[in-house]
């Protein structure tokens, strides 16, 4: 997948996850969040046939990392992070754009995700890429306490470019 919007970072280059990613994932998850996963985990979680997952490498370093759970139309993302020094360079941004392609080439419509009330940059991130705030599970994060706010996004095609045809063919 092609990086020219990410700035510069001539060098990144946006990849679909396999198992080799799976330690690097891993490590990256760690690091930005409040959790531990092993690799072992990690690379079944990436090889599953439900997961959709894209990373952003520097060379061989995994700095980006973004996956979703497909089932049926519908997916739900589960994480988003970009390392701490490649931030504000457009990394997640296309992280997300990429993964969302991946997702509909998987035959999903419905983009589901939730985000803690508090996390200013995923909020606006995802606000910017189009999805939008359904509903608010309070108190629902502990360490720190947070409410979870929902967001979705539709990516059907078929139901946003052509739902002004009211004329039809
Ligand atoms: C959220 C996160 C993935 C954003 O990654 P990033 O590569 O820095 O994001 P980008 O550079 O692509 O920024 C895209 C947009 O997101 C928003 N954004 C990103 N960081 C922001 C910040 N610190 N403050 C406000 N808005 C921010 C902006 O709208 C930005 O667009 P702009 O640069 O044109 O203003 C990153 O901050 C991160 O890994 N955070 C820790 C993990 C996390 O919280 N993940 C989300 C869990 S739900």
């Amino acid at each position: 997948m092609s990086m020219d919007k990410i700035k510069g970072s001539e060098k990144i280059k946006i990849f679909r996850c396999d198992e080799s990613c799976a330690s690097g994932a891993a490590a990256l998850c760690a690091a930005c969040f409040n959790r531990n996963e092993s690799a072992a985990y990690m690379a079944y979680f990436l090889t599953n046939k439900q997961t959709a997952a894209v990373c952003a490498k520097d060379g061989d370093t995994i700095v980006g990392y973004a996956a979703a759970r497909v089932v049926a139309d519908e997916a739900e993302i589960m994480d988003v992070a970009v390392s701490h020094k490649f931030r504000r360079r457009g990394i997640g941004r296309e992280l997300m754009s990429s993964l969302e392609a991946l997702c509909r080439e998987m035959g999903v419509a419905k983009l589901y995700l939730e985000v803690r009330s508090q996390n200013s940059a995923a909020r606006a991130l995802y606000s910017s890429l189009g999805y939008e705030v359904y509903g608010t599970r309070h108190g629902y994060y502990i360490d720190p306490a947070d409410d979870a706010v929902l967001m979705k996004k539709n990516i059907n095609i078929l139901n946003t470019a052509f739902a002004d045809n009211s004329n039809g063919c």
